[in-house]
């Protein structure tokens, strides 16, 4: 089964050069009669090697591949060979809605919401290594996915603030959150507790928190104040080369609405509170090292979740980008 279907490996308007990588990788597709099939099997092909890049570089950026639905990006998914993370089993504060088995909506957030710099699910004790984004409609305005290299800027702020930097990775971090009784589709975490948590009943709700190791309170109206475990924020992808990968920047900048207080978010792992003016050089970091990923429809990309964070930016108009999550990993705890 050789293929017909020949790439190019592209220099991107606006990639960053980090030296021994560039950010984003990217590779065009060259040939006009190519078939879904044919990229099938180019995928399923380099899948080696598309994940070391994807892991190199942060996020690997596809174009011009004979990717025309939904459906067909999830045979492409399906072409990696990953073990799929379904959004039900995850316990992530974000609305969505599957579309295929595999793919969701990357978050249900109305147009106006700016989505903070992430790394998914980074603050619970489960998380995906890969994320699949896939434009199936660009916006009319707007729309970008942001995405930044977290081992870029964990250097530089180990450069600019060390004790901050120290702090995090010997200390870690608890996440503090406040989910509704019901899905809230107003908010860009409006996600209900029984859905985050697969339940129904208060007592089953209790269990699974207990299993992973949270405290709680029951608020009068029916919402669930949870805090996680202590999850550390660095993470060393190998040797000498680590990430900050945490969920510092949402949960300080974008953890806000009718429930939420961001300032009462986020406590290092002893409680004590984080430096205010080195997070907010961590915020300012992470804007100085974005790559906009401004979509045109059919494109699509890998991201190592544990290397590279996204985010959304407003948007006018319909924007469909969908997503799938794949390979379960854990914080070691
Ligand atoms: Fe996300």
């Amino acid at each position: 089964m050789s293929n017909k279907l020949e790439t190019e490996i592209v220099a991107i308007e606006e990639q960053q050069d980090h030296g021994e990588s560039v950010f984003p990788y990217a590779y065009f597709c060259k040939s006009d009669g190519a078939t879904l099939e044919d990229a099938k099997a180019w995928v399923a092909q380099h899948r080696d090697a598309l994940l070391d890049l994807a892991t190199t570089h942060g996020t690997v950026f596809f174009r011009g591949f004979p990717t025309g639905s939904v459906e067909a990006f999830d045979e492409i998914v399906q072409s990696l060979g990953l073990p799929n993370f379904p959004y039900k089993k995850s316990l992530s504060n974000a609305v969505r809605v599957n579309r295929t088995e595999r793919v969701f909506s990357a978050n249900e957030a109305p147009p106006e919401v700016n989505i903070f710099f992430h790394h998914e699910m980074a603050q619970t004790p489960l998380y995906p290594k890969w994320i699949m984004f896939y434009c199936e409609i660009a916006a009319e305005e707007g729309g970008a996915t942001p995405i930044c290299r977290s081992d870029v800027l964990y250097d530089r702020l180990a450069e600019e603030c060390p004790d901050y930097a120290r702090d995090c990775e010997t200390k870690g971090l608890r996440y503090t959150n406040v989910m509704p009784g019901e899905n809230d589709s107003t908010s860009g975490m409006g996600r209900s507790w029984g859905s985050t948590l697969g339940v129904e009943t208060r007592e089953q709700a209790e269990d699974r928190l207990k299993e992973l190791g949270y405290s709680w309170n029951w608020r009068e109206d029916g919402c669930l104040e949870a805090t996680t475990p202590v999850l550390p924020a660095v993470k060393e992808i190998s040797p000498g080369r680590k990430t900050f990968f945490n969920q510092l920047i949402a949960a300080n900048s974008g953890w806000k609405d009718s429930r939420n207080d961001p300032s009462k978010a986020i406590r290092h792992g002893d409680g004590s509170k984080l430096d205010p003016e080195a997070t907010k050089r961590a915020i300012e970091l992470a804007q100085e090292l974005t790559f906009d990923v401004r979509w045109e429809p059919g494109d699509f990309c890998i991201i190592d979740n544990t290397v590279a964070m996204h985010a959304r930016r407003p948007f006018k108009g319909t924007r469909k980008v969908v997503a799938s999550l794949a390979e379960m990993e854990t914080h070691g705890l």
